[in-house]
């Protein structure tokens, strides 16, 4: 079912004895199957959006609508099985196993043994941790990235609707945290799962969001698709956020398809090819390495989703034909 499925309409939070705002004013449309990434430095209210959309927090003003319904009326236990939360801390329970940690929210649906160890290996699979060695370990048995991965796994045990992920990845080396981030994605893709992604990483918003929201002191500033941010900056205090990253940056952190159209095309194999979610960096590097006017970009199983043209490349990065190389 398309359409949409969080409504926020003039939401605020002021925490008690607080002079300011912590969230001050906001109103946000979420489409079901969107990847939104909330980024925002230290303090900006990121985590009491969050929280207030998990009900852990009452709003002082405005509404949240979910599925169209004022979350307000809603039984608070039934709604927050709805939705899959990845606190900012691992949060894993420390004397509970993998499985056990994984199998809470089954537990509380009443889900029978076997289709709880069940959900618990398909989960441990897509996170990439082999079941048979990972779902008895207790979680300080567990590198940070692991815990991590079986955090997520928690997470999506009970299929929620919308998965609200607070700097899941925030402790992480930057190493591991690519590696996640790609899986995030890929789950993403797969599922079809409603993301809300808090972030202060500017990088990981835009490489993981279809849309961004960044805020400051409790307000949007802008939500907008990454490539917007970063060549059409709604005010001032956006642009100097992105002002900082050169023209190559920029390209580093746009993914394939944000500036693919999308083609029905017989398969020509003369074209060359990317990964959707290849950094626009790399799809300048294939056009200067190849000369082709025209790059493919194809998902992980090899299906061709859309293209990107020279052309439309090297406007959005004004670049110059000759010389261009010296950036990649
Ligand atoms: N329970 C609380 N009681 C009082 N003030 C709070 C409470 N929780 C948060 N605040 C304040 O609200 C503001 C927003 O905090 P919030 O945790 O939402 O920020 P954040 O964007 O998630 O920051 P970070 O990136 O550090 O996690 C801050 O000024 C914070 O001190
Ligand atoms: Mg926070």
């Amino acid at each position: 079912m398309a359409g949409k499925i969080i409504e926020i309409r003039g939401v605020s939070k002021q925490f008690k004895n607080a002079q300011a705002y912590a969230v001050d004013h906001v109103s946000i449309d979420v489409s079901r199957g969107d990847f939104i990434t909330i980024m925002g430095t230290s303090g900006s209210g990121k985590t009491t959006l969050l929280k207030m959309i998990n009900r852990i927090h009452e709003l002082t003003d405005g509404n949240i609508f979910f599925e169209g319904q004022n979350i307000h009326d809603l039984k608070v236990e039934a709604y927050r099985k709805k939705i899959g939360y990845v606190i900012q801390q691992i949060g894993l329970f420390p004397h509970m196993t993998v499985a056990e940690n994984i199998a809470v929210v089954p537990k509380s649906l009443h889900w029978g043994k076997d289709r709880i160890a069940a959900r618990a290996s398909e989960l441990l699979s897509l996170v990439h941790l082999e079941p048979a060695i990972y779902k008895d370990r207790y979680p300080s048995q567990l590198s940070g990235g692991q815990q991590q991965r079986v955090g997520l796994a928690r997470a999506l045990a009970a299929d929620p609707e919308i998965m609200l992920m607070d700097e899941p990845f925030g402790a992480i080396d930057a190493i591991t945290r690519q590696v996640l981030q790609d899986e995030l994605l890929a789950i993403h893709r797969k599922t079809g799962k409603t993301v809300l992604f808090v972030t202060h990483d500017l990088h990981e918003a835009f490489r993981l969001g279809d849309k961004v929201i960044i805020m400051n002191e409790g307000r949007v500033q802008q939500y907008d698709t990454p490539y917007n941010i970063l060549f059409h900056p709604a005010n001032g205090y956006v642009a100097k956020l992105v002002a900082s990253e050169d023209i190559i940056e920029k390209l580093k952190v746009l993914r394939a398809d944000s500036i693919s159209t999308p083609v029905q095309v017989t398969p020509d194999g003369r074209v060359p090819r990317v990964l959707a979610n290849a950094p626009l960096s790399a799809v300048l590097g294939k056009f200067m390495e190849t000369g082709a006017p025209q790059i493919y970009v194809e998902d992980a199983q090899g299906r061709i989703e859309g293209s990107i043209l020279w052309n439309s490349l090297q406007s959005i990065a004004s670049l110059r034909t000759e010389g261009a190389e010296y950036f990649v």
